[in-house]
C-alpha cells in the first residue's frame, strides 16, 4: 500500500502549489466532434475538460482557433452535452508524460493504464512533436540490427536506427511479422504503438508481451479503431515521445508502429474536420506532413549515443502505387520489406517478397561476401519466379538456362529459408551463416 501511495506523495511535494484564479471557458458549438469553446485562451495542443454532468467531465483537446472562438476535438462520445457546458484547461500543453515507470506497461493515447495496473507515476515529460536536431546530429547507420527474422537479418540486412516500412496488403501478416520482431529483435527497449487496429489485436498483443520474459523493457501505447482521431494522433505522438526519451538516455530503441496508414487516416480526419481541402486521395497536405515529421524523429543521435530504430506497418493494397501515404512513406524510410499475397496464398510465412523489398543501407553494413550471396540469392528466386508457370506446366527443357536450372533445383531449400515459424527466433550470425551454408556447401 504504501509503494502505492509514495510517488502521489512525492509528487504533491514537488509541484508548485497553482494558487491562481481558474479560469473557465464555455461550450458555444458542437458538431461531429468538434467543439467550438468562448472566452478560453489556451495552445493548440492543450487538453482541457469539460464538464458535462455534475461531477463528472469530458476529456478534449485543442486542435485550432478560429474568430476569436478555440476549436476542440472530443477524446470521446459527447453523450450528455450541452451548449453553455464549462471547460478549464488542464495540464502543461503539448507535454506528454514519458519515463521508466511506463516500461512494462500498456497505456492508451493520454497516457492513462489500460493494462488493470496501478496508475503510473512520472514527472517526466517530452514535447509531443519531439525535440527538433540539427540534421547533422543524427549520425549515419553503422550496425546491423538484428531483427530475429532470418530472410530479413541474411537479405535485406538493417541497420540500427534505419527507419523500415512493412508494406502489404490487408491480412497478409504485417501485424504478426511485426510481432515476431518485437520479440525476436535485439534492443534495450521496445515501444510498440498499436494505433487504429482492432481491440481484440490489441488486448492479444498485450496479454503475450507483457507476459513475456521481455517485460520490463516494452511499452505498449494502444488506441485502437474506434477511439477519436486525436486521440489515435496523439497515441502515435506519446509512442514517439517516448522512444526519444530513451535515446536521449543512450538507449538503443525500437519504435514499432502498426500502422502509419492509420495515423495518417487520423490526420486525414482532423485536417477535413478543420476545414483543410483534400488534395491527394482526400488527405490534406498537413495529414501527409503530420507523418513525414512523425518518421523523421526515428534515428540515431550523435549526443547521446542512442537511437530509435522504426517500424512502420503501411496498409498498400494491391500494388496500388498512386496511394499518397505509401508513396510519401516510400520516399522517406530507407528501407521497405514487402509482403506478397501471392506467397501467403502458398502458405509461405512471412510472405516477404524479397524481390520487392530493400534494405539502403544493407551494403555500408554487412561484409562483402554476405553482399554477394543475398544478391545471388535474389537472382535465383527471381529467375524462378519469372519462369514459374512455365516450369509448372512443363514447359521449360532443363539445360536451356543454367541459373533457371540451379533455381529449379535449389527452389525448395529457398523457399524452406525465406519461411520461418512464428515463435522461432535466428539471430544475424545464424542467418548469414545459414545463407552461406545453403548457397555455398
Ligand atoms: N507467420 C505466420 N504464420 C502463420 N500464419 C500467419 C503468419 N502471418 C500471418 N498469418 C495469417 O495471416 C492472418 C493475417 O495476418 P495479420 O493480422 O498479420 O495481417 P495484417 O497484414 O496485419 O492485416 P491487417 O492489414 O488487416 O491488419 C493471420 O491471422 C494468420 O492467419
Ligand atoms: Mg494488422
Amino acid at each position: 500500500m504504501l509503494k502505492l501511495w509514495e510517488p502521489i506523495l512525492a509528487d504533491l511535494a514537488a509541484g508548485p502549489l497553482d494558487l491562481g484564479p481558474r479560469r473557465f471557458g464555455l461550450v458555444a458549438a458542437c458538431d461531429g466532434g468538434l467543439l467550438e469553446v468562448s472566452g478560453l485562451s489556451v495552445p493548440v495542443g492543450a487538453m482541457c475538460r469539460v464538464s458535462h454532468a455534475p461531477g463528472q467531465s469530458l476529456a478534449a483537446e485543442v486542435i485550432g482557433f478560429r474568430n476569436g472562438r478555440t476549436m476542440m476535438m472530443l477524446l470521446g462520445d459527447m453523450i450528455l452535452l450541452r451548449p453553455g457546458a464549462r471547460v478549464w484547461a488542464e495540464g502543461r500543453p503539448g507535454l506528454l508524460p514519458v519515463g521508466e515507470a511506463f516500461l512494462g506497461r500498456a497505456v492508451d493515447g493520454e497516457g492513462l493504464p489500460i493494462d488493470g495496473g496501478f496508475a503510473i507515476h512520472s514527472r517526466m515529460e517530452w514535447p509531443s512533436g519531439g525535440v527538433r536536431t540539427s540534421a547533422l546530429d543524427r549520425s549515419p547507420v553503422r550496425l546491423p540490427f538484428d531483427t530475429g527474422v532470418r530472410a530479413l537479418n541474411a537479405l535485406t540486412t538493417f541497420g540500427v536506427g534505419q527507419r523500415i516500412g512493412v508494406m502489404a496488403g490487408s491480412g497478409v501478416g504485417k501485424s504478426v511479422l511485426i510481432d515476431m520482431i518485437a520479440r525476436g529483435a535485439s534492443a534495450d527497449i521496445v515501444i510498440v504503438g498499436l494505433i487504429g487496429e482492432r481491440a481484440r489485436e490489441v488486448s492479444d498483443f498485450v496479454e503475450r508481451h507483457m507476459n513475456a520474459a521481455k517485460k520490463d523493457k516494452t511499452v505498449v501505447v494502444a488506441v485502437p479503431a474506434d477511439h477519436a482521431p486525436n486521440l489515435r494522433l496523439r497515441g502515435a505522438m506519446l509512442a514517439t515521445s517516448m522512444a526519444e526519451h530513451f535515446r536521449a538516455r543512450g538507449r538503443r530503441v525500437l519504435l514499432i508502429m502498426d500502422s502509419l496508414t492509420r495515423v495518417a487516416h487520423a490526420a486525414r480526419e482532423i485536417g477535413l474536420l478543420l476545414g483543410e481541402p483534400g488534395a491527394a486521395r482526400g488527405y490534406p497536405p498537413s495529414a501527409l506532413a503530420t507523418i513525414t515529421k512523425l518518421v523523421e524523429r526515428a534515428g540515431n543521435s550523435a549526443a547521446s549515443g542512442g537511437s530509435v530504430t522504426g517500424l512502420y506497418t503501411v496498409l498498400a493494397d494491391g500494388d496500388n502505387q498512386d496511394d499518397p501515404v505509401v508513396d510519401t512513406a516510400r520516399s522517406i524510410l530507407d528501407g521497405h520489406i514487402v509482403l506478397s499475397r501471392d506467397l501467403a496464398q502458398r502458405g509461405q510465412y512471412p510472405a516477404v517478397d524479397i524481390a520487392a523489398s530493400l534494405s539502403r543501407v544493407m551494403n555500408d553494413i554487412v561484409p562483402p561476401e554476405h553482399q554477394q550471396l543475398a544478391r545471388q540469392f535474389r537472382a535465383l528466386t527471381a529467375s524462378y519466379e519469372a519462369n514459374r508457370d512455365l516450369v509448372l506446366m512443363g514447359a521449360y527443357r532443363a539445360g536451356a538456362d543454367p541459373q533457371l536450372d540451379r533455381a529449379i533445383a535449389m527452389h525448395e531449400r529457398l523457399a524452406a529459408f525465406l519461411g520461418q515459424p512464428q515463435g522461432d527466433i535466428v539471430d544475424l550470425g545464424r542467418s548469414a551463416a545459414q545463407l552461406a551454408a545453403l548457397l555455398g556447401g
